[in-house]
């Protein structure tokens, strides 16, 4: 990642625990200690199974969810407890995309009402905010008369185009992009990545990119953060934690990916992982992935690793593959 500047979103040791209801103890622990950097104009990815925090560290950073501990900052200020009127001067600054835009649009709004709502919030007149929607329909690939129809009137991609739109109304910096194609279409996919990518070249926003999908990663991000159970278990550039992944999780993961080649394939082992995702309300003493990790050793149980770098550029969270990732480590060289 980028150490030359300030980054412009700063996340550190995040926590993000709810309550569980009819319980006085038992706390689902979302997100349980995450720190990473977004640099400007940069897209990094965050991945993992289904519930391991990916959303809930979304929704903390846009403030739809509070935190329960750690600092957020955004362009080096703290935006961890904003109030209602700081977050909202901070919409224009970063936004965040779904991944259903249906749900997303008013069904009974003009298309050209639902691009200009963050500008009509911001009091602009009406016809600075007309000449808005004409620029930002041409910028997502739309024509200019979608601005009066509804969204009944718009497929599935069209409709994601209408909300990326809107989520530049404001010319923001950052994008938090929570699974922003994974309702539509696989034919329709790869040209709403292919915006995103333009509009990233063109605009230099910085992208926080929620996804199932490891191949769409590889191909958009520059970084990548693999969470398991509300950690971080491996990140690093994508390139090397692709190449050479180190934390035995993200070496599942990666296994699964289909590869075009069937003779590849075949030769390629898949590392099948035993057992879901333990619950995020019992979360294991030691490392969270000790319950299916292939190469656990007695200390995984007591001692949770923290990051730590690798030889090949990443920074993993294992005992066996990255030693120093025993925050004991030191002590015991001494
Ligand atoms: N409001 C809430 N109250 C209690 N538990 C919650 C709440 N929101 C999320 N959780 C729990 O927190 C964990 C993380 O959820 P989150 O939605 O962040 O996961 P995710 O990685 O985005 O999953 P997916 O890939 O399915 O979208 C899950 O166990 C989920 O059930
Ligand atoms: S610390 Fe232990 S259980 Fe966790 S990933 Fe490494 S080897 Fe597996
Ligand atoms: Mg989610």
């Amino acid at each position: 990642m980028s150490e030359t500047s300030a980054p412009l979103l700063s996340v550190r040791d995040l926590k993000v625990h709810f309550a569980v209801r009819g319980s006085h103890h038992a706390v689902v622990k979302a997100v349980d200690g995450v720190s990473f950097d977004v640099p400007a104009g940069r897209t990094v990815a965050l991945v993992g199974e289904s519930g391991c925090g990916k959303s809930t560290t979304a929704y903390a950073i846009i403030g739809l969810e509070p935190t329960t501990s750690g600092n957020i900052y955004f362009a080096e200020h703290d935006i961890t407890h904003l109030d209602k009127r700081a977050r909202r001067a901070l919409a224009g600054e970063m936004e965040i995309v779904f991944q259903d835009p249906s749900a997303a649009l008013d069904p009974k709004m003009t298309i050209g009402d639902s691009i200009t709502e963050p500008l009509a919030i911001q009091g602009w007149p009406r016809n600075k905010r007309r000449q808005r929607v004409a620029e930002l329909l041409d910028r997502v690939g739309l024509p200019a008369g979608l601005a009066s129809r509804t969204p009944n009137a718009l497929s599935g991609g069209q409709k994601q185009r209408v909300v990326i739109a809107r989520a530049l109304a404001l010319s923001p910096k950052l994008l938090v992009l929570d699974e922003p194609v994974s309702a539509l279409d696989v034919s329709i996919r790869s040209q709403i990545l292919n915006l995103l990518m333009e509009l990233q070249r063109d605009l230099g926003l910085a992208y926080l990119f929620i996804s199932h999908d490891l191949s769409v990663v590889r191909h958009i991000a520059d970084d990548t953060i693999v969470m398991y159970l509300g950690t971080i278990a491996e990140q690093g550039e994508t390139e090397a934690l692709f190449r050479g992944p180190q934390h035995p999780y993200t070496q599942a993961l990666l296994s699964a990916i289909p590869v075009p080649n069937p003779v590849v394939q075949r030769t390629r082992e898949k590392i099948i992982l035993s057992g879901d995702l333990p619950s995020p309300l019992a979360p294991p003493p030691g490392c969270p992935f000790v319950g299916r990790c292939p190469i656990s050793i007695d200390r995984c149980r007591q001692v949770r690793p923290i990051l730590a770098p690798a030889a090949t550029g990443t920074k993993a969270a294992c005992l066996v593959r990255v030693p120093a990732a025993d925050p004991t480590f030191n002590e015991r060289l001494t």
